[in-house]
């Protein structure tokens, strides 16, 4: 198809306020969102603020909402859209704008701060550690992840509530907690850290009522709920309802006689 000329809304502006603004730009064949705010830039609106790196699907900057869907710009080919249809894009509404089309994402950081890492296991060096196949293939998947933070953005529990955002740290976060929780060589447990426990009690997994959300916009197709929500939820019921998982903690927490 030859060039045509699209109809673009693009939001403008920063916190103190901002709308969309009306723009007819030149399309090519075999272009994405991101080349059309490139040409924005190039030639009606050179402040226009955009973030973007890799153009590739894999840095997660350019994060933004299109059509009120959450998706990359880099990613979102222009052949999806009919030619006289208007396209509007908007920075994500979950986190704080800057300017444009860029927001604050230190929301996600500050979340991924909270989640203690990998917990070596003691008396194996690196280099030696052995796993089935099937748990690095499960780690593999949550591995994928290019922190576009368009699930984070997505999720209704901060989306909508901005109060949750203390006590909720996101499908992202909770899929990592849910990773290390369920790596075979994690001895997080054995240095007092109960990753079920802080899922519940510090990450917010009661929150998720698992509407998958979070998966449908995911750009790299993490099963995010079914393989990392749900089954930390099934994981996490099991220690608080388990009477023998009960039991022990009860017996781990006597003090010493003596
Ligand atoms: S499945 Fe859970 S984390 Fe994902 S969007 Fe729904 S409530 Fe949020
Ligand atoms: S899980 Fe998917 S949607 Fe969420 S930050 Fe990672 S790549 Fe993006
Ligand atoms: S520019 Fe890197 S993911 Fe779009």
């Amino acid at each position: 198809m030859s060039g045509y000329e699209a109809r673009f809304k693009v939001w403008r502006g920063d916190p103190e306020g901002g709308g969309l603004k009306d723009f007819s730009v030149e399309v090519h064949e075999g272009e994405v969102v991101l080349d059309i705010v490139h040409r924005l830039q190039a030639t009606q609106a050179p402040d226009l603020a955009v973030r973007w790196n890799c153009k590739a699907g894999k840095c997660g900057s350019c994060s933004a909402e299109i059509n009120g869907r959450p998706r990359l710009m880099c990613m979102t080919r222009m052949s999806v859209f009919e030619p006289d249809e208007t396209i509007t894009v908007t920075p994500m509404r979950g986190f704080p704008v800057i300017r444009d089309l860029v927001t604050d994402v230190g929301f996600n950081y500050r979340k991924a701060r909270e989640i203690p890492s990998f917990v070596p296991p003691p008396g194996v060096a690196p280099g030696e550690y052995r796993m089935m196949q099937e748990d690095v293939d499960r780690s593999q998947e949550f591995r994928k992840c290019i922190e576009c933070f368009l699930c984070q953005d997505t999720c209704h529990v901060v989306r909508d509530h901005e109060e949750n955002k203390q006590v909720f740290a996101g499908p992202r976060f909770l899929m990592r907690v849910a990773e290390l929780d369920m790596h075979p060589l994690d001895a997080a447990s054995e240095t007092g850290l109960d990753r079920r426990r802080t899922a519940q009690d510090e990450h917010g997994l009661g929150y998720c009522n698992i509407t998958k959300c979070c998966t449908e916009v995911c750009p790299e197709g993490i099963k995010i709920t079914d393989n990392a929500l749900i089954p930390m939820k099934e994981r996490a019921a099991d220690r608080k309802y388990d009477p023998l998982v009960w039991l022990g903690s009860k017996i781990r927490k006597r003090p010493a006689a003596g």
